[in-house]
């Protein structure tokens, strides 16, 4: 038998280590992640990094483990400067938005993780790896990066978090490298049904996304 340890905690979500070289992640609220490794199989298939995935049942996913932090540890130790982990969140989203949709007849459509933060990123030996496929979609693809910066801008703007001043910095970083943002209001209502941050939270954190322009 393998031993199952736990390994690391979301929102969402519980992952376990499966021996080695796989996890089990776990959503608390049951659910059904077969669409979530069906799209994790075809962007694999794409070439685009994602962790290969050996099972899907209910709420279970069996995938690689990813030796490596979060690019989220990566930039607090300083293991990747503010610049690079920019560069990495904005080519991750080209790489992305460079494929195919699979269901979007609209010509514009890409695929969208909607969920692209720092977190979610892991810093391997073979480079950056996308997990936490389950917000993913398709649509416009400003979206998916207005996201990204709404999400980093909430760390920026919250009080109590030691890493403020770091988001802020990743903030301004990623507008260089993504280009301005458009459809920051879409993000916004899409993050008020699947975010933590109540709607006065969110003003301040999209507030946060305009000022890091200038
Ligand atoms: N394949 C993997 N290999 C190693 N670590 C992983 C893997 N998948 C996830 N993790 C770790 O587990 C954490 C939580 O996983 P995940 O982001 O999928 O859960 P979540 O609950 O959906 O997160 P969120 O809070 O963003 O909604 C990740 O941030 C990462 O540290
Ligand atoms: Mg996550």
């Amino acid at each position: 038998m393998l031993a199952v340890t736990p390994l690391a905690s979301g929102r969402v979500a519980d992952v376990y280590a499966l021996g080695a070289d796989r996890v089990i992640r776990r959503c608390r609220d049951g659910g059904d992640v077969r669409a979530e490794a069906d799209l994790m199989a075809y962007l694999r298939a794409q070439g685009y990094p994602v962790p290969e995935v050996f099972r899907a049942d209910g709420p279970d996913l069996e995938m690689t483990r990813l030796a490596g932090p979060t690019l989220a540890e990566a930039l607090v130790t300083g293991v990747v400067d503010i610049r690079s982990g920019a560069r990495i969140l904005a080519t991750l989203h080209d790489r992305l938005h460079a494929l195919p949709t699979r269901a979007s007849p609209d010509p514009t459509a890409r695929v969208l993780h909607l969920d692209l933060h720092p977190e979610n990123v892991l810093v391997t030996a073979d480079g950056p790896v996308v997990v936490d496929w389950g917000n993913a979609g398709e649509g416009p693809p400003e979206l998916d990066v207005a996201m990204t910066a709404l999400i980093v801008a909430e760390v920026a703007t919250d009080p109590a978090s030691p890493y403020a001043a770091l988001a802020g910095d990743l903030l301004t970083a990623f507008l260089a490298e993504a280009g301005p943002v458009r459809l920051l209001d879409g993000a916004v209502g899409l993050r008020a049904r699947t975010g933590p941050l109540d709607a006065r939270r969110l003003a301040q954190a999209a507030a946060r996304v305009w000022t890091a322009h200038e």
